[in-house]
């Protein structure tokens, strides 16, 4: 089957040469072409350009069986990748929102036994088919809120049976949807009730019995760590990643989202595809993510759900850094997968401008999730994952209409769905 969408007001994000990422002052350059046609075969974008250009489709053999449809007025992006969520969990937390609003801190809501350890409560009470149930409700939310990727951590588990239940849904989801899917094994999310006091205890359990069982099953394409104040310590998170690399696993982490934790160094140390969070950065951390091959990406919607302190986004750039952005869609820092409204933040609270909050939001958050061959970008020969907006007078709309849903129909592998 052949898609052809014409008359496109601009095509937003598109490719001529293979690009990893964008970095710097780049990313405030955004390639798109107006007046436009996408052409879609299979589930591969095929071709683009202006209508001027177009082939005369008639002529051609095979091409008979060409839909068509006509976007004049609207605009089509590449969908977007969400490289950081934690989206399989059970029940939700706004409990502890209330306590949030009333003046506890993230690290208080901790240590009184919610946050991270109520969710693995919750998550030791459900089953693996609620848990795959009530994924999918959300991976639908996503899909029709423009996301085409998106990374999932386990880390709700914290314990050898649950952390592979976890995965296993991951795996499951993997399976069955058109979103492209990646999996973390995140088995040191915290330290969980039983083990309080005896954290090196967990660690071990972490390394010797839990990342052999995940890497047997093959169920995570990377290794993450919770490396902040309060969670795990740099050792603790070079040894965990060092296991993990060894069955296989690339590491991505959480890092500096409580202080300067040394979790910057350490991932970049061990070439982590990805160090996310990222609110404590300061001179040293911008010279060791310079020239390196891991992806600073910053979670905009944590940040505003649990009042933080921004990234310093802007001056990571001037550096000549990279940005991604994700959502980190999880009950309890940031309940929602919305790309659209995490660009409407990063431009809002970050002073990112709406094309640098697109390219961190296709080319450069598909690297961090290790898809940008395939996705992050409309180029010929990538996955067929777009979407057609509704009518909208310009790219910088997007972000600016920052409640309005602008997304009108959504493309995944080349069928619309
Ligand atoms: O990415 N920062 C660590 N972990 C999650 C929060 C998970 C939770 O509170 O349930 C995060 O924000
Ligand atoms: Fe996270």
């Amino acid at each position: 089957m052949k898609l052809l969408i014409s008359n496109i007001k601009t095509l937003v994000q598109v490719d001529t040469e293979a690009r990893k990422w964008v970095a710097g002052t780049d990313m405030a350059n955004l390639n798109c072409i107006d007046d436009a046609y996408l052409l879609i075969e299979g589930d591969r974008i095929t071709d683009f350009g202006k209508m001027e250009d177009i082939p005369d489709f008639d002529d051609k053999e095979g091409f008979d069986c060409i839909e068509e449809y006509d976007a004049t007025g609207r605009m089509v992006f590449p969908s977007f990748c969400d490289s950081h969520t934690h989206l399989v969990y059970a029940g939700s937390r706004e409990i502890e929102y209330s306590d949030k609003i009333k003046g506890l801190s993230y690290e208080e809501i901790a240590k009184r036994g919610g946050g991270i350890l109520n969710s693995a409560k919750l998550m030791h009470e459900a089953t693996e088919e609620e848990l795959y149930e009530s994924a999918m409700e959300r991976i639908h939310e996503i899909i029709s809120l423009g996301t085409g990727a998106v990374e999932i951590k386990s880390g709700y588990g914290l314990t050898v049976a649950d952390e592979l239940k976890m995965l296993r849904v991951i795996k499951r989801l993997k399976e069955s949807t058109p979103l492209t899917i990646k999996s973390s094994f995140l088995g040191a999310h915290a330290v969980p009730a039983e083990y309080i006091g005896r954290q090196a205890e967990y660690v071990d359990m972490v390394i010797n019995e839990m990342i052999p069982l995940v890497a047997a099953e093959d169920l995570a394409d990377y290794i993450d760590v919770f490396c902040d104040k309060g969670f795990f310590t740099v050792e603790e998170t070079d040894r965990i990643l060092n296991a993990g690399m060894k069955h296989g696993m690339r590491a991505k982490i959480h890092a500096n989202e409580l202080d300067y934790s040394g979790g910057i160094q350490v991932g970049v140390k061990y070439n982590a595809l990805s160090v996310d969070h990222l609110e404590f950065v300061g001179d040293a951390e911008i010279e060791a993510l310079k020239g390196s091959e891991t992806m600073p990406t910053v979670l905009p919607g944590a940040a505003f759900f649990l009042n933080m302190v921004c990234s310093p986004v802007r001056k990571m750039m001037d550096a000549g850094l990279p940005i991604a952005l994700a959502s980190d869609f999880n009950p309890g820092s940031s309940p929602s997968g919305n790309m659209k409204f995490i660009m409407s933040l990063a431009c809002i609270n970050y002073k990112m401008l709406p094309q640098e909050a697109i390219n961190a939001t296709t080319l450069n958050s598909a690297y961090a999730m290790g898809v940008e061959d395939e996705l992050g970008s409309i180029a010929k020969g990538k996955i067929a994952n777009v979407y057609i907006t509704k009518e909208i007078p310009s790219v910088e709309y997007m972000p600016y209409a920052y409640g309005s849903n602008l997304i009108d129909v959504v493309i995944l592998r080349g069928k619309v769905l």
